[in-house]
């Protein structure tokens, strides 16, 4: 990657911790570095909890060990706000709690063997067959889990759903990476939202322990990420008239597409115009909304890089929606040139 005068767009990732326990993951660079962001001298216990829901279990098990670290994951923005009150409430600065998926968080937030727990408290059922594949709990994630689990490392299940707890054992089985065995829950484990829900119900809890034996997984690779935003300069003005077609790109290892363009003006009309070119960038196990911005740089040159609302992930595909604008623009009625590509 060339690097230009372009000062603005680079160096785009974070190296300050977080002061909140909502963790901003998107800025840090991928595996995250956990004891820095624990403020921590020395490395402790790392323990994942996925599905948090309200926070109540992270709370009670981070306060039981306060010498130790908990991140909690949840897909739910109204989860995350009540996980959220109740740490802050509770003062545990041992507690990070972020907004992501399990599968994507597991494979690139976390370095091979730093877990010592993965807790999956009442996991969302998916009881109809053609919707197993939804299961959290099935061989390709164990086979990740264990990838990224110390050795006699466990994944702690709770459920209330005898055809999940099967379904989950077997599958784990397959993979023959785990023992398991029974245990006694911590008493936390059925006093969760859902664990009192179920019990009023007269419901059986069950709870299962896969301790990883510490054999031979297979390579989860970490996603890389570029340091550099990418960018492009162009030589000439944005044309008055134009006309904009959805497009769809493959680069590299995935797919970029093209939906639509916004035109923005700014104060002085249209010598401060921008265009915004809204992109979906799609790869394994990460999609992200961005926007491309084109805009006028001095008197003659134009810019085209990503906007950095949204903390977007740079990666080697998202490098293709400034190439796929660059290269669109190029195809104009107007006379843009190319000066140099930096992505
Ligand atoms: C049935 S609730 C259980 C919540 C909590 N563990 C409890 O026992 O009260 C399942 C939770 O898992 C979250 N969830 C589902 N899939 C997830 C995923 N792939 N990554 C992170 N959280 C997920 C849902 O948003 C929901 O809050």
């Amino acid at each position: 990657m060339v690097k230009t005068e372009f000062t603005e767009a680079v160096s785009y990732l974070s190296s300050t911790v977080s002061r909140s326990p909502l963790l901003p993951w998107r800025r840090y660079q991928f595996p995250i570095d956990w004891t820095a962001q624990f403020a921590a001298a020395v490395a402790a216990a790392l323990h994942l909890e996925i599905g948090f829901g309200d926070g109540r279990y992270t709370a009670r098990r981070a306060l039981e060990h306060s010498n130790e670290f908990f991140v909690g994951l949840e897909i739910s923005s109204a989860s995350l706000q009540r996980g959220l009150r109740r740490i802050k409430k509770e003062g545990l600065n041992n507690v990070r709690l972020l907004k992501v998926g399990a599968n994507f968080a597991v494979q690139h937030l976390f370095a091979p063997r730093s877990l010592s727990s993965i807790t999956v408290n009442f996991p969302d059922p998916w009881p109809k067959a053609r919707h197993e594949k939804n299961r959290l709990l099935r061989r390709d994630f164990f086979k990740l889990a264990a990838s990224r689990l110390q050795t006699n490392g466990v994944i702690l299940l709770a459920t209330d759903h005898p055809d999940y707890l099967e379904f989950s054992k077997a599958e784990a089985r397959a993979t023959n990476l785990y023992t398991l065995r029974q245990a006694e829950p911590p008493a936390a484990v059925f006093e969760t939202k859902y664990a009192l829900k179920w019990r009023s119900q007269g419901k059986p809890l069950y709870y299962q322990v896969f301790e990883y034996l510490g054999t031979q997984t297979p390579v989860y690779p970490i996603l890389k990420r570029d340091e550099i935003m990418p960018h492009a300069i162009l030589l000439g003005s944005l044309p008055g008239q134009i006309q904009f077609e959805k497009q769809v790109i493959p680069y590299a290892s995935g797919h970029v597409i093209l939906h639509e363009l916004a035109r923005s003006l700014g104060g002085d009309g249209l010598a401060s115009e921008r265009w915004l070119i809204r992109a979906t960038i799609d790869e394994e196990d990460l999609r992200q909304q961005v926007l491309v911005l084109v805009q006028r740089r001095g008197s003659y040159e134009l810019i085209v890089r990503i906007e950095s609302f949204g903390d977007p992930i740079i990666t080697k595909v998202m490098r293709g929606a400034v190439h796929a604008v660059t290269e669109w623009l190029l195809t104009l009625p107007a006379d843009i040139r190319l000066k140099e590509r930096a992505y």
